[in-house]
């Protein structure tokens, strides 16, 4: 019987028990997931994203599943960052697994302040700077797809915090390792990647789009081979870690993620599907591991074989 493989990784400095990671806005502020979920199993958690104040989000209709996936444009509904340090943090302080605040601004201000805020703050292991959230008018992706704007705000953030800091990029863009390398440069701690897809869908009785915000964000399966994709391409371009995200709904999924470099997963839509998915796809890598006798999770990370194969 070989030994229990370790599964611990480290991102930069923050050692996580496991690379499974809750994505931005599909696991709440983590209570909601209690009882379904043991959340100290979690390698980190990320809740959802917040502003300075707090933000209704898009009207609805807001959410439509389509083939190997979904579309959302919530819009970045959430309770701002008073309600969150006042509601929310007291319960993730009980938590052991670190805790990541997902941030969103319209203005570079908007994320310096929202960085100092969090910057003071106990039981706050990093920000994920979301620089790409395809459905606010403002803000969000405005940023995420120029190289300078992504610099002056990763930058602003980085003067305001010593916590890690992720940046999360988007997949709406020409070249992703352009984005990458701005934002590596500004001085982030680690990249994560990829946001929703901008997608539409239309109701061919009424004509209509199927969301009211007419566009909005693909995630689950669907995406997964572009995110692997730019995930492996923004691994060879930089130097810091890479989180990959996209469509990861098994241990499989986010095997191959690892392998084509990730030190660590985040795992979405996968949460709407099976509540209890994260701890599922913890379990699926150990087992993977256990049963080919590798010790560690981290000698699987980077270790695809681009190589022509002999035949
Ligand atoms: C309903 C919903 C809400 C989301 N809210 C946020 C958010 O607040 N901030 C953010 O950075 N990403 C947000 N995302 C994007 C996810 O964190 C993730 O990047 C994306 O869904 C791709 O991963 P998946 O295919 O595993 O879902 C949201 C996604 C969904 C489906």
């Amino acid at each position: 019987m070989s030994k229990k493989p370790e599964l611990n990784v480290t991102l930069g400095g923050i050692e996580l028990q496991n690379p499974v990671v809750t994505a931005s806005g599909t696991f709440g502020y983590a209570r909601e997931f209690e009882g379904l979920v043991d959340l100290n199993r979690l390698g980190a958690i990320i809740v959802k994203g917040l502003s300075l104040q707090p933000a209704r989000g898009n009207p609805p209709p807001r959410i439509v599943e389509t083939p190997c996936g979904m579309l959302n444009a919530i819009g970045l509904e959430n309770v701002g960052i008073e309600a969150f340090v006042r509601d929310k943090l007291p319960f993730l302080r009980t938590l052991s697994p670190p805790i990541f605040a997902n941030i969103y601004g319209t203005t570079v201000g908007d994320y310096a302040e929202l960085a100092a805020r969090l910057d003071a703050l106990e039981g706050i292991a990093g920000v994920e700077v979301n620089i790409s959230c395809p459905n606010v008018k403002a803000g969000g992706l405005a940023f995420g797809a120029d190289p300078d704007s992504v610099f002056q705000v990763v930058e602003a953030v980085r003067e305001k915090t010593t916590k890690h800091l992720i940046v999360k990029l988007s997949p709406n863009v020409t070249d992703v390792t352009v984005i990458a390398r701005s934002a590596e440069a500004a001085g982030a701690d680690s990249l994560s990647l990829i946001n929703t897809i901008t997608g539409m869908a239309v109701d061919i009785e009424s004509r209509r789009p199927k969301i009211a915000n007419i566009t909005g964000g693909l995630s689950g399966p669907a995406i997964k081979p572009v995110a692997l994709r730019m995930v492996w391409q923004v691994v060879q371009a930089t130097k810091i870690p890479v989180i990959g995200i996209g469509g990861i709904m098994t241990a499989e999924d986010a095997l191959e993620f690892l392998i084509a470099g990730a030190a660590a997963v985040q795992i979405g839509t996968a949460n709407f599907v099976k509540p209890h998915a994260t701890t599922d796809i913890i379990d699926g890598i150990e087992i993977f591991l256990k049963n080919r006798n590798i010790a560690r999770v981290s000698d699987i990370i980077g270790t695809l074989e681009t190589a022509p194969s002999i035949f």
